[in-house]
């Protein structure tokens, strides 16, 4: 276990600090979770959703992957969507990217990464609904940065567009879905503003017509 041993010190230490400021703090959180937030992030090792939010277990549930791609016909991230939405209540959900995204900048290259090249053909193909404003740009960071932000809001709207999520909105107005971006360079979340939370957020191709 020397391997670990820089891990399994620091959840150690964490443990007992956190035991120390809220004593009660594990007891609690093992019975019940109720987090207000999905989120749905980079597997970037750099992009912790805690961390960089300050907050604690038990505050948010996360789905992360390469380049925080939204795809619906994701079974691993539709069922995340749903238990969060469904059975938890989540309030809010946030689709956060980050600048400088190595699956942005891979699907903007015109290299192969093998394997890895059909999921990155959903970031190649909001470039491809997007060229012309990308084109635009006068330098390769302007670009990816647009493409990161982009492929936040294609998140956004391809959440907005999940039967489960429209049926809630006829219920009320959560969830809300919220698209981040984080920068790497000074750790600041900015909100790109494209808040979706009901049905008039959608294309009306996209709409459900849904039983109350
Ligand atoms: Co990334």
């Amino acid at each position: 276990m020397e391997e670990l041993s820089e891990l399994l010190d620091g959840n150690q230490k964490w443990a007992a600090e956190i035991t120390r400021d809220k004593p009660d703090f594990f007891e609690k959180l093992s019975k019940l979770q109720t987090p207000e937030y999905l989120w749905i992030g980079c597997s970037d090792s750099r992009v912790p959703a805690n961390e960089i939010t300050g907050t604690l277990p038990g505050a948010i549930f996360v789905h992360r992957n390469i380049a925080n791609v939204v795809q619906l016909t994701d079974y691993n991230m539709l069922s995340v969507v749903f238990y969060a939405v469904k059975h938890l209540k989540v309030k809010h959900i946030i689709v956060c990217g980050h600048y400088g995204c190595g699956g942005v900048l891979a699907a903007m290259s015109k290299k192969s990464f093998g394997f890895i090249d059909g999921w990155l053909s959903n970031i190649k193909n909001v470039q491809r609904l997007h060229q012309d404003q990308l084109d635009a740009l006068a330098t390769d960071e302007l670009r990816s940065d647009r493409l990161v932000e982009l492929n936040v809001m294609e998140g956004v709207r391809a959440l907005s567009e999940i039967s489960f999520i429209q049926e809630e909105w006829q219920n009320g107005k959560f969830p809300k879905i919220h698209g981040l971006v984080y920068s790497l360079k000074n750790g600041h979340l900015h909100d790109l503003g494209v808040t979706a939370d009901c049905p008039d957020c959608v294309a009306p191709a996209l709409r459900y017509e849904l039983d109350k």
